[in-house]
């Protein structure tokens, strides 16, 4: 046992004392944007191999070295290509590591028998002040006994590492509380080995394109050679049994409740969900951010997982996060914790088909091959809707001559229900749940004539809440004036009333901040080569009906 110091990263005298500790080649557990890391003098070996007793870690396993200044960078480094510039410039200091080829300086310990060395500036003030105090770069690997969550707040470090380390410097909780992306350039093509805060598109958008690990999603784990060691160890696991769940929030919820109420030890079932889910969940829930909020799921994954253990949880079945953006990385982060186990119970997958009005949604549903296309449109225009019961309402709502003799007049009823907001609202509560009983017997024909994707192309999916009866999102998107022109020539309508009425609506990026796939619906590009990576994903994810976890 050691004695661990407690330090505060409010206190000057404080870094001062983690600076001399690490000169001094101890161990000192520090705050970053990212996770806590446990860091060491980089330039030391004996004080790096410290490291690896502290977090029994494999001694094969590299560590990141943190620099406070791009001089340390060239310190570390025999080669830098101008790449690793042109991203410093943009993300550092951040959470991009960069992989690169190491310089004789950087001992044997760090780079686990590698040529080259992760470096990463961090963007933390802790961090960096303890860097400067410190006088040289510090390897940190996350600040966690191996195999367990990574620490995001203070009181995790604690639970580690007491004990084990000379101290621990409390900085609150950390800012993004998702490691940082790890990309090597040690590569004539750089090469995303580990998903992180800063997402593949943001470095594509600086680097072009680049390839991905077979890790990263999830597949070529444990086999073949290893680009990054650290992903081919068993990772962030709590001592909670979790199971991703890989289906629609509806079916999450139902499916969870299920077995809960069917469980032997069911008070020992939680669920690891998103915070709107729980209101519909009969078990103890740990949250981990909502479905559209994936910076707070990145933010609060590994404390939600820790919870987990606290609360004593047996068994947890977890939500399904959208791989999109930083949901690539907290997706590969929980598939970790989840011991590769995902399971699609139902064996289908209902994907929600929107984006804003003229995109070319009909389009790209028509080049989805194989799958049952379910059209929200024509079913709301169904008269099937517009039984005696809904013609009453709507003459209650809006006057007995929307539907003279029992006869709907759609042109009064749409003059009157878009009149305004609160009209509008109206129309929505009386319509919207017979078009949803609707959408799903559509749906169960779709299922019971043997097709396992279905694609419900629903221009008012978030209006409507439709989305939380689907398992993926997919968006079409398409310039302004593209979609400008085919609302005014499908609805024959002038310009201004068209342009009034893109102005009423949600602008694009609100439907691409909630998709997991995207397709360009612009007239003559290749829709269905577009739908290509959505379909294989699904396939695979298909294999996993089978396997229900127990
Ligand atoms: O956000 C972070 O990166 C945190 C904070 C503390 O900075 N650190 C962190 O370190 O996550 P660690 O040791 O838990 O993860 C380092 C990852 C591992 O997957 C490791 O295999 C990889 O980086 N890595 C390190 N050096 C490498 C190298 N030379 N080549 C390939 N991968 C390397
Ligand atoms: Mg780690």
């Amino acid at each position: 046992m050691t004695e661990t110091k407690l330090l505060s990263a409010k206190q000057e005298k404080d870094i001062e004392a983690a600076g001399a500790i690490l000169s001094a080649g101890g161990l000192v557990a520090i705050p970053t944007e990212t996770v806590y890391g446990l860091a060491a003098n980089a330039l030391d070996g004996s004080s790096v191999k410290k490291i690896f007793a502290a977090k029994g870690r494999p001694q094969d396993n590299p560590l990141i070295v943190h620099i406070a200044d791009m001089e340390q960078l060239t310190l570390l480094c025999a080669e830098i290509p101008a790449k690793a510039y042109a991203l410093a410039e943009v993300f550092w200091p951040g959470p991009l590591t960069m992989v690169l080829k190491k310089s004789e300086i950087v001992p044997p310990e760090i780079s686990g028998g590698l040529n080259t060395v992760a470096v990463r500036f961090p963007s933390d003030k802790t961090a960096q002040a303890v860097i400067r105090a410190a006088g040289v770069p510090l390897a940190a690997p996350s600040a966690n006994v191996s195999g367990r969550p990574s620490p995001t707040e203070f009181i995790h470090v604690q639970q580690d590492l007491s004990g084990r380390v000379d101290a621990i410097m409390d900085g609150g909780a950390c800012e993004a509380g998702v490691e940082s992306t790890v990309l090597t350039l040690a590569r004539p093509v750089p090469k995303l080995l580990r998903p992180g805060v800063v997402t593949r598109e943001q470095i594509e958008a600086v680097i072009g394109e680049i390839a991905v690990d077979a890790g990263v999603s999830g597949k070529g784990d444990a086999q073949g050679p290893v680009a990054s060691p650290g992903m081919k160890y068993k990772h962030y696991s709590p001592k909670t049994r979790v199971s991703i769940i890989d289906a629609s929030p509806a079916e999450f919820t139902c499916y969870a409740n299920q077995r809960y109420l069917q469980g032997q030890s069911a008070k020992d079932l939680f669920a690891l969900c998103f915070e709107e889910d729980t209101q519909y969940l009969e078990m103890p829930c740990v949250t981990y951010g909502t479905r559209y909020d994936r910076e707070k799921q990145a933010h609060t994954l590994f404390a939600a997982l820790h919870a987990l253990d606290t609360r004593g949880a047996v068994q947890a079945y977890a939500r399904m996060p959208s791989k999109a953006g930083i949901g690539a990385a907290v997706y590969n982060r929980l598939l970790r914790a989840a011991g590769h186990r995902v399971v699609n119970p139902l064996g289908h997958y209902i994907v929600g088909l929107t984006g804003a009005s003229g995109a070319g949604k009909t389009t790209v549903a028509a080049a989805a091959g194989l799958c049952g296309v379910v059209d929200c449109d024509a079913i709301s225009k169904s008269p099937g809707i517009y039984d005696t019961a809904c013609i009453t309402e709507l003459q209650q709502a809006y006057g007995k001559d929307v539907a003279p003799g029992g006869i709907l007049n759609r042109k009064l009823l749409a003059e009157r229900a878009f009149s305004n907001q609160a009209n509008k609202r109206k129309l929505n509560a009386i319509t919207h749940p017979r078009i949803l009983s609707a959408v799903n017997r559509e749906i169960e024909v779709q299922l019971k004539g043997g097709k396992h994707i279905v694609l419900v192309d629903a221009p008012t999916l978030f209006e409507s809440g439709f989305d939380r009866y689907c398992a993926r999102i997919l968006v079409v998107t398409a310039g302004e004036e593209v979609r400008l022109k085919r609302i005014m020539a499908r609805d024959g309508i002038t310009e201004q009333a068209a342009r009034a009425r893109m102005a009423a609506q949600y602008p694009q990026t609100f439907y691409t901040a909630r998709a997991d796939y995207i397709v360009s619906g612009e007239t003559g590009t290749d829709k269905a080569a577009m739908l290509e990576p959505m379909l294989a994903e699904l396939h695979d994810g298909l294999k996993n009906t089978a396997r229900i976890p127990d």
